[in-house]
């Protein structure tokens, strides 16, 4: 399973990239506008500090103008996948762009019977958010759970990206799954290294070995 970050921070993408465990990034327009800055111009320098996928995403709502704001966001860079909503205009939007060869996400799934349209459009990703189906008291682990079946029975090429990650276990649970991508924001991302007994242990050895060479220093052994 590749792991992306679900932002439009540079500073958090270059301090995951560090880690060597960066497979792509997802963002939106909500992610975007926290930035504050020119909209083309920032698109441009994610796809530049990300090496791999980079989800853009449309705001037009009818077909037309979704496909040629599509058209757009694929020429910001050669790793630019564009984003579309799950909604007719979206996926009708979203099968032409596919249709020329462009990777098109499907965005805000939360059920099976939308995975299965993004899946016929040929959508490179289909993005279920998870998160947001627990917030509303369903079972979003469960829903993701359905997609990977019905896609693997089904022999889909569109890869599953679990999204809406609020915590570990959703990336676990998504991995158990079978889900291609799970994307999470920085504060999860950073949460995955985390245990308090490797901080525990750590601090242990840390403090043993240098015990150690204070004694070589002092002749001890
Ligand atoms: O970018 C899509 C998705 O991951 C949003 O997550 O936490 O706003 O529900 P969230």
């Amino acid at each position: 399973m590749k792991l992306f970050l679900d932002t439009a921070n540079l500073e958090e993408i270059r301090e995951i990239k560090k880690w060597g465990v960066l497979g792509g990034l997802t963002s939106n327009p909500t992610l975007i506008a926290r930035e504050h800055s020119d909209i083309e111009t920032h698109m441009k320098a994610l796809c530049a500090e990300v090496d791999g996928p980079v989800s853009l995403e449309t705001t037009e709502e009818t077909a037309d103008a979704i496909y040629e704001q599509g058209l757009q966001l694929a020429q910001v860079a050669s790793n630019a996948v564009v984003k579309v909503a799950m909604t007719p205009d979206g996926i009708s939007a979203g099968k032409r762009l596919a249709d020329q060869g462009i990777p098109v996400n499907v965005t805000l799934t939360f059920s099976p019977a939308q995975a299965i349209l993004a899946a016929e459009i040929g959508a490179t990703y289909v993005s279920p958010f998870l998160g947001r189906l627990d917030d509303v008291g369903a079972d979003g682990m469960y829903v993701l759970r359905e997609i990977c079946e019905i896609y693997e029975m089904q022999g889909y090429d569109t890869l599953v990206l679990a999204a809406s990650l609020r915590h570990p276990m959703h990336v676990i649970e998504a991995a158990k799954a079978g889900a291609d991508v799970a994307t999470m924001p920085y504060s999860v991302f950073t949460q995955l290294v985390k245990h308090p007994l490797t901080d525990v242990g750590l601090e242990k050895f840390l403090s043993d070995w240098n015990k150690l060479q204070k004694e070589l220093k002092e002749g001890v052994h």
